[in-house]
């Protein structure tokens, strides 16, 4: 079956953006199932950068259809201004379809987001601020507001009444804010919906009658299996699946629809947010890497912190998520480091633990078993052929398979599209 999920392996910015930007050109479709514009995932074509936070990664491909999930979460503005942007650059977004289950972020979302942290203090999750977890709390909760009921202004009045009641006592009474206003978010939602109606539907349907067509369809997960909600390292995460089995829930298909997993890997790590990182390093090898990958968040901006691979978090992933080949990204950053280093086991009070802990206690005493290997100190930077990376490379490459029990079935060497090396299709 054509179908492939592609699913973050770490803690986000493992490069998902670009290898979905790199399937997609095969693709029939592409679905974003879960996450909202906490995302941010960078697609390089002709030479122009895009920033995508809620468009899938398959929208800069005319006649790909692109595909919001029921489990996204969507801010309407943001959306609205994403899609302007892809015009103005010369785009198209008639591919775009939202689904009608797909919940609205509200103002009082992002108002609460923050909120909800600051109170938190120094336990504070580092969220990126753009009401994701609220959005998911008021689905769970059953009072969120879907793009079913934004369509229909009765139905919106009535859902955003009820909410503004529940909202606004605990605003006021809770955090000493202002009430917020009813007439003043229903009008500016009531235009997001106008502009956006065209594209909200029944997508589930539409994907379902895609795949048992046999087209060529994508799932794009946004974070990773580290900020998972269940199998992430709680209560630092986000508040959805990115697993692979996310796919199924955020956009209606069945597990029998998923013919394949690919999981994309970092060729080291990095964290953005609070939360357990075993591999951190907090000197000068963190630093340098930083910098050799400019690792900063595109979302928020903020530094990224970066350690070695772990390949405890790695043969997690797979497991969780049956991941069939990984997608290696970010090789040609190592480029010039002299010795790498893969974590291959923790010592937690003198033994040495080989599965990811669940208690949060047990990972801050984690301290890494690592290997060490030479560096290649060579450019592998835009390579398309493995038997043209350094054997250093290579041997990296394929201790990382021998370790996880996963082959790298695509190498990524920088960026852009073609910075691809490809060892077995994929579709
Ligand atoms: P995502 O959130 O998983 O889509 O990843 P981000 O876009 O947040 O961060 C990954 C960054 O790495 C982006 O700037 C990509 O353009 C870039 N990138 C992806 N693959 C490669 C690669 O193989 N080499 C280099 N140098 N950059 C890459
Ligand atoms: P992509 O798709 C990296 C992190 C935040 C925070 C935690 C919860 O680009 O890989 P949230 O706003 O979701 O409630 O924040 O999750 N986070 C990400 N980190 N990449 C992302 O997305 C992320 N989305 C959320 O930094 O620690
Ligand atoms: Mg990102």
């Amino acid at each position: 079956m054509p179908t492939i999920v592609v699913i973050g392996t770490q803690w986000g910015d493992e490069g998902k953006g670009k290898i979905v930007d790199y399937l997609a050109e095969q693709a029939d479709a592409v679905c974003r199932y879960q996450g909202g514009n906490n995302a941010g995932h960078t697609v390089i074509a002709a030479g122009k950068v895009h920033k995508l936070h809620l468009l899938p990664s398959g929208i800069l491909y005319p006649g790909c259809i692109c595909v919001i999930g029921n489990d996204v979460v969507v801010d309407p503005a943001v959306l609205l201004q994403e899609m302007a942007e892809m015009k103005a650059q010369g785009g198209e977004v008639s591919g775009l379809r939202i689904s009608s289950r797909a919940h609205v972020i509200m103002p009082y979302h992002r108002l609460l987001d923050k909120l909800i942290e600051q109170s938190k203090g120094d336990k504070k999750v580092g969220t990126t601020g753009r009401g994701i977890g609220p959005c998911y709390e008021d689905k769970i909760r059953r009072v969120g507001i879907r793009f079913a009921s934004l369509m229909d202004p009765e139905s919106f009045a009535e859902d955003l009444r009820l909410n503004l009641r529940m909202k606004n006592e605990v605003l006021t009474k809770v955090y000493g804010e202002s009430p917020l206003d009813f007439d003043q978010i229903y009008n500016e939602y009531l235009g997001y919906a106008e502009q956006l109606r065209p594209y909200v539907t029944e997508t589930s349907r539409l994907v379902n009658q895609m795949v048992r067509d046999g087209k060529k369809v994508l799932f794009e997960g946004a974070q990773a299996t580290m900020l998972d909600i269940d199998f992430g390292t709680y209560p630092y995460v986000t508040s959805s699946h990115p697993i692979a089995a996310g796919a199924c829930i955020g956009t209606g298909i069945g597990p029998h629809s998923i013919g394949k997993v690919v999981g994309v890997a970092k060729a080291y790590s990095t964290r953005v947010g609070e939360g357990p990182f075993p591999t951190e390093l907090r000197d000068a090898t963190g630093d340098a890497i930083r910098e050799a990958g400019h690792e900063y968040g595109v979302t928020t901006g903020r530094p990224r912190r970066c350690g070695w691979l772990d390949a405890v978090v790695l043969r997690y992933a797979v497991e969780v998520s049956g991941v069939d080949c990984f997608a290696l990204t970010r090789v040609d950053i190592l480029d010039q480091m002299p010795t790498l280093k893969i974590c291959t086991a923790y010592r937690i009070d003198g033994k040495v633990v080989t599965d990811y802990p669940a208690n949060l206690r047990d990972l801050a005493k984690a301290e890494p078993i690592y290997e060490e290997m030479p560096g290649w100190q060579c450019k592998t930077f835009g390579l398309t052929h493995y038997e043209d990376l350094p054997e250093n490379c290579r041997r990296y490459v394929e201790r990382i398979e021998a370790i996880t029990g996963c082959r790298a079935g695509i190498v990524s060497v920088g960026p852009d599209r073609h910075q691809t090396i490809v060892r077995e299709s994929m579709f």
